[in-house]
């Protein structure tokens, strides 16, 4: 699978004990991407730190160079004391994800759900006991459209030791979104449709494909 450098656009691999530098700025890129509300981010960072610890965890960001004039969020990475972001740099992408397993709630949703479609014990034994979970992918919007999520996708999963990648996305009609031509493009198939988490009355899809890519 080939990849491109979108510009002067960088990767870094995130840290989880860097955390601190770049969970802020990523959060902010997640709540605008999503066009969540702000308080949001504030909701979600125990989440997020609490993902960090996950055996298998990894994580992946995009900096760009930071416009001109001032920059009115949190996404200003730059600090002297920031390893990851010597330069005046925003961050623009963000994806993490972790091994699968069951003790995790988005597991036992996934096993409920194959079950509630009449999967057996055995085939959801087979979808649902060995993968990675892509948990996140967001690009800001204004860095949208230049092929930095597929970069941000393909680096994620470069490596990854497990068979299969699994993700959720919300249903959007005509799957005529970003995310979803991203997914198709690169041959993620439905595992799960109209799928509804406990809590969350959105509809989602659950896709999957083997590893590598
Ligand atoms: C989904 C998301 C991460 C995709 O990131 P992205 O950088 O916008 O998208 P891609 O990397 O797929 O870029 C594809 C676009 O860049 C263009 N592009 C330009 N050069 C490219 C290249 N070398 N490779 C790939 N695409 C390229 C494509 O033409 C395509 O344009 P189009 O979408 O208008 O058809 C991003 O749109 C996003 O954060 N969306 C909101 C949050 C969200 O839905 N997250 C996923 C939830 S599961």
């Amino acid at each position: 699978m080939t990849t491109r450098n979108p510009g002067a656009v960088r990767m870094v691999e995130l840290d989880a004990t860097d955390a601190h530098l770049w969970l802020p700025a990523a959060l902010d890129v997640y709540v605008t991407a999503m066009n969540y509300p702000r308080g949001t981010a504030q909701q979600r960072y125990p989440l997020w730190r609490e993902h960090l610890h996950r055996p298998g965890w990894r994580g992946v960001a995009t900096l760009s160079p930071a416009p001109d004039g001032p920059v009115d969020d949190q996404r200003l990475v730059r600090r002297d004391d920031n390893p990851i972001a010597p330069a005046p740099e925003v961050l623009t992408g963000i994806a993490y994800g972790y091994p699968g397993g069951a003790s995790q709630w988005w597991n036992q949703q996934l096993r409920q759900g194959l079950a509630r479609v009449g999967y057996t014990r055995e085939q959801i034994s087979t979808i649902a006991d060995d993968y990675f979970e892509l948990t996140e992918l967001h690009v800001h919007p204004q860095a949208q459209g230049q092929g930095i999520g597929q970069w941000l996708l393909t680096r994620l999963l470069d490596g990854v030791p497990a068979p299969k990648v699994l993700l959720s996305t919300p249903e959007v009609p005509g799957e005529e979104n970003r995310a979803w031509r991203l997914y198709r493009r690169l041959g993620f198939v439905d595992v799960l449709r109209q799928f509804s988490f406990a809590g969350d009355p959105r509809p989602f899809a659950i896709l999957g494909r083997g590893l590598p890519l």
